[in-house]
């Protein structure tokens, strides 16, 4: 299948910064374009300069290393001029051939915006049609595929439809492993009602997102332990007491009480920047403090080497400008220092949906 180009979603105001980002992992790769950049539109789109094929533009640019991006589609067809009054017919001249092969699934989504917001009941109207039409040419999947445990559209070879506007729409595919699993790039959860600050939907999304079911059992069992910096008023450290972790709070606020009644938390009124565990090692150091990104990697870098924790998940809260560059200088410095300790971890970034103005680190050690 020829590709045109890109097409990622991400937070309204965050085109800017997602457009270097894709610049940046495009051109390492010897993939050529430009990004059309249009603010808080929550979308940009990367166009090569000549088109490739999936397989080979697939393998070199992967969702989990663009930070920015909420999804990754490779685009097949542009389609700015639509006719209103029978679009399906377009879409239909776009997938003559046998090129297509068979989509599994089929989606219609649209920005994370407020123009978005009012295509979104026509998308949902808009995909029954489509799927039809899609399947009477043989091109989707006859049976509706939904994955395991969950409502998720998004399943196998997946064609995705992107509206901008009503007459103006991109076509294209996203593949399984290279993708977010969500509708709209979007990981919707319940707030716990119980848990003291919204908060806590971050650091939720964050342990769903970077680590596997199998490392979330694991590494997260019952009786770990973990520091959780800047935790007041307890939105993080409610998501490890959840999972029956032993955590030791510091900030200087006051933490919810019926955290401090469950007997799993500590609290010490200390600076996260001076603070040590006071029991020893610990399997998780979570931050959330709000301060210079290059202060945070630094402690958190500090942590790491010096066997203070095994693992960490922590926020880098974004200047207002050069987002992308200041999150690179953060990162490879932090990789830097773990290298020269010939450290063997895995690290990620990620702005997160429930993320504003700060992106979501992870980085898990093995032992060696
Ligand atoms: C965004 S809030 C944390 C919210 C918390 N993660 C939750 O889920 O409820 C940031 C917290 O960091 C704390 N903080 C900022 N600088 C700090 C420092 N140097 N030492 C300890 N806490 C700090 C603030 O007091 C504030 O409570």
């Amino acid at each position: 299948m020829k590709i045109l180009g890109l097409l990622c979603y991400c937070r309204a105001g965050y085109e800017q910064n997602l457009a270097q980002e894709l610049e940046h992992a495009t051109a390492a790769q010897g993939i050529f374009g430009y990004a059309s950049v249009k603010l808080n539109t929550g979308a940009v789109y990367f166009q090569f300069y000549t088109p490739d094929e999936l397989a080979h533009c697939e393998q070199k640019v992967r969702f989990v290393d663009l930070m920015f991006a909420r999804q990754l589609v490779f685009v097949f067809a542009h389609l700015p001029q639509l006719n209103r009054t029978d679009r399906l017919t377009d879409f239909a001249e776009v997938l003559q051939g046998d090129e297509f092969g068979t989509f599994t699934s089929a989606v219609v989504e649209h920005a994370d915006t407020e123009d978005g917001k009012t295509l979104a009941k026509f998308c949902r109207k808009f995909a029954v049609p489509l799927r039809q039409m899609l399947r009477a040419k043989g091109v989707l999947q006859n049976k509706t595929v939904k994955a395991k445990n969950s409502q998720q559209n998004i399943v196998g070879k997946c064609m995705h439809t992107f509206f901008v506007e009503g007459d103006h729409a991109y076509l294209g595919v996203s593949v399984p492993s290279n993708r977010s699993r969500f509708e709209n790039g979007i990981y919707r959860l319940k707030f716990p009602p119980d848990a003291p600050s919204r908060s806590t939907l971050k650091l939720e999304e964050a342990i769903r997102y970077f680590l596997s079911p199998d490392e979330q059992q694991t590494l997260l069992a019952e009786h770990t332990t973990a520091v959780d910096l800047g935790a007041c008023p307890g939105g993080w450290t409610y998501q490890l007491v959840q999972r029956k972790m032993q955590v030791e709070a510091v900030d200087n606020g006051a933490m919810d009480e019926r955290l401090m009644a469950t007997g799993l938390v500590d609290y010490f009124a200390a600076d996260g920047f001076k603070y040590t565990p006071q029991y020893g090692k610990v399997n998780w150091l979570v931050c959330d403090m709000i301060e210079q990104p290059d202060k945070v990697a630094n402690l958190m870098t500090h942590w790491l080497v010096n066997g203070l924790c095994e693992h960490t998940i922590f926020n880098l809260k974004l200047p207002m400008k050069q987002r992308f560059t200041a999150m690179q200088e953060a990162l490879t410095h932090i990789e830097a220092k773990l290298q020269e300790q010939q450290m063997h971890y895995r690290i990620a970034a990620k702005h997160l949906y429930h993320n504003r103005d700060e992106v979501t680190v992870c980085i898990v050690t093995e032992s060696m």
